[in-house]
């Protein structure tokens, strides 16, 4: 059966590549490699032994798109993983996140009922939640107003999705909710590449670690938790990859289910962002030059998932702690700047 994965040479996208091959699934990846890298192809090859197909597609290029989905007969799950992910460019440019993120997905749903392809797995976002009111966070939370275009692109995306679902009886879907992915493969030959400076907290500290950034800026001690800083689910990235799977399996095999599901994808454990400096410093043993100052604008203080949904219905759990993931994160950052 063949899966169609867009964004597949991105961060998530790749690592999913990679688990839906050694799944036995069939596997086309579509990219616009606006931050990411042709290689990656190969190295998703490499891994796993298999042959994967890749094409050079902007998924919001409706005319590339439909070109595409009439070259491409026999998908049968797409998993959409193409769109600008940057929450401060999205404050910036925010045109430019609306039309990426929400003009591919429209394309894309287009295309499935023109080819009649049923099944989409949709990649979301705690960042739908906010603060919310209780902790861990489940489905059944509220979405609170979006802080960035790029939150409100995937409230927005799921609302666009939960409509269609409505109204074409043959569209199935899954939106996956993710906190904090980080990591990388084992392997250490596909990880995440930001793009200049990076917002997100690991990719800083690997960056710190090797040399590139002077100091790692920690966001605020001051916030309502036991150690002061704030307090987020980060996943292993291939835990969350295998989910993708899960949710493919389950559009596929099981038929009593409602067309349109949401899942979060998190440890069930919040970390502080000293828990997280701590643990890298001890896992790869090393120390890391930090500075503590304000918060950052927009930061909520602390979310972390309930998993008790997806661990039932979708049957999956994470299994891979911290540790391994600040260590694979680690072993990936040496390897890109080998390289
Ligand atoms: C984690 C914690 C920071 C950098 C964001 C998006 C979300 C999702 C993932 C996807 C926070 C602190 C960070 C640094 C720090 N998007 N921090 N120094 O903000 O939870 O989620 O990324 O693609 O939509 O909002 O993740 O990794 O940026 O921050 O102290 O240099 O680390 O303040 O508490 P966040 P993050």
């Amino acid at each position: 059966m063949k899966i169609l994965v867009t964004g597949g040479t991105g961060y998530i996208g790749s690592h999913t590549a990679v688990e839906l091959l050694n799944a036995g699934y069939e596997v086309l990846l579509g990219d616009n490699l606006s931050n990411s890298n042709e290689e990656v192809v190969q190295r998703i090859k490499t891994i796993t032994g298999k042959q994967v197909q890749f094409e050079k597609i902007d998924f919001s290029d409706t005319e590339a798109s439909s070109n595409f989905f009439e070259h491409h007969q026999g998908i049968t799950a797409i998993i959409h993983f193409a769109a600008s992910k940057a929450v401060g460019e999205s404050v910036e440019q925010p045109l430019l996140y609306y039309r990426n993120n929400l003009v591919s997905l429209l394309n894309i749903l287009d295309a499935m009922r023109k080819h009649a392809i049923k099944y989409i797995v949709f990649s979301s976002s705690a960042t739908v939640y906010g603060q919310p009111d209780e902790l861990p966070v489940t489905e059944k939370s509220p979405f609170q107003q979006a802080n960035s275009p790029y939150g409100n692109t995937k409230q927005i995306s799921e609302e666009i999705i939960q409509d269609s679902v409505k109204a074409y009886e043959q569209l199935h879907a899954i939106a996956l909710r993710y906190f904090n992915p980080i990591g990388a493969h084992h392997s250490a030959l596909i990880g995440e590449l930001p793009l200049g400076v990076p917002n997100n907290l690991v990719p800083f500290i690997t960056q710190t670690a090797i040399g590139l950034r002077k100091e790692l800026l920690v966001f605020g001690e001051d916030y309502n938790t036991p150690d002061g800083s704030a307090i987020r689910d980060y996943i292993h990235v291939s835990d969350l990859a295998q989910a993708h799977v899960k949710a493919i399996d389950r559009m596929i095999h099981i038929e009593n289910r409602e067309a349109f599901e949401y899942f979060n994808l998190g440890t069930g454990t919040g970390s502080s962002v000293f828990e997280v400096i701590n643990t890298f410093e001890r896992v790869n043993q090393l120390k890391l030059n930090y500075r503590v100052v304000g918060r950052r604008a927009g930061d909520v203080e602390q979310v972390w998932a309930d998993t008790h949904k997806a661990n039932e219905e979708l049957g999956w759990k994470a299994q891979l702690s911290l540790d391994e993931a600040l260590s694979s994160a680690w072993k990936w950052e040496q390897f890109i700047r080998s390289i």
